[in-house]
């Protein structure tokens, strides 16, 4: 029985690479940070147990990035798409650009650099802004605060609510990621064979079924996808 698509939601899914002509660092680019720092050293649950202050570092290292950057056209461009429709962002990255571009609605499956959470209660979870987190800060338990972010290898954040949006929607964006890290990326394929689906990215791993990839620069082609959605024409 064909699924009934809801015509006035869009889903976008983005990762990095949106946020990267705001001048915060991907991750598995030329320059990425995954090339400066091992993902075992500083994203890991062995990270943490190992060396909890190069963690705490480098998570207090990316809250000063964010919190230097601003939105770029392609945050500004997703955030105008709520005048006409129902606008889900979900969104691999821990910064806070959609939501400071006017977004209201933003699923972040990976966590968010702006809340820390308790290492002995998960469901203890603190707004910090961009405040650091120090050895010794304790949550009201008396444990130690970690950052509120998904390390490779624990389980990603609002997976079944991300699923669910996603299902309906008749028009899916995804922006600047290399759909190489599950399970996010394989949120795509829950799209409708209706749906429009649109990928702008300057690269990515595996094109998943269905979806069409523009190769172009998140600032520049994000915002012309938006105003062939709000004057109610396809983008593809
Ligand atoms: N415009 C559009 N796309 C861009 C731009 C740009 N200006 N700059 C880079 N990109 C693309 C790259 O081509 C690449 O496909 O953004 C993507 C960035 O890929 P990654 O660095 O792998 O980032 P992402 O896909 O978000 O990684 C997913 O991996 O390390 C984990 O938890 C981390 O959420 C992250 C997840």
């Amino acid at each position: 029985m064909a699924r009934i698509l809801n015509k006035k939601k869009i889903v976008i899914f983005t990762g990095a690479g949106i946020s990267a002509e705001s001048g915060i660092k991907t991750f598995r680019d030329t320059n990425g940070l995954w090339n400066e720092y091992s993902v075992e050293d500083v994203a890991t649950p062995q990270a943490w147990r190992k060396n909890p202050e190069l963690v705490l570092e480098f998570y207090n290292e990316r809250r000063q990035d964010i919190r230097h950057a601003r939105p770029n056209a392609a945050h500004d461009a997703i955030a105008r798409l709520e005048k006409e429709y129902e606008v889900i962002v979900v969104t691999q990255n821990i910064d806070n650009l959609h939501e400071r571009a006017g977004s209201s609605n933003v699923i972040h499956v990976h966590g968010e650099i702006t809340k820390a959470r308790s290492t002995l209660d998960e469901s203890l979870v603190y707004d910090i802004g961009y405040n650091s987190i120090s050895p010794g800060d304790t949550c009201e338990s008396k444990s130690q605060l970690r950052p509120h972010i998904v390390w490779f290898g624990e389980g990603i954040f609002h997976f079944d609510t991300a699923r669910a949006s996603i299902k309906d929607a008749a028009r899916i964006l995804v922006v600047g990621t290399s759909l190489s890290v599950f399970p996010a990326a394989g949120l795509l394929k829950k799209a409708s064979f209706h749906a429009e689906k649109v990928i702008v990215s300057l690269d990515i791993d595996k094109k998943p079924y269905g979806y069409k990839f523009i190769r172009a620069n998140a600032s520049k082609m994000v915002p012309w996808v938006v105003e062939k959605w709000l004057n109610g024409e396809r983008a593809v």
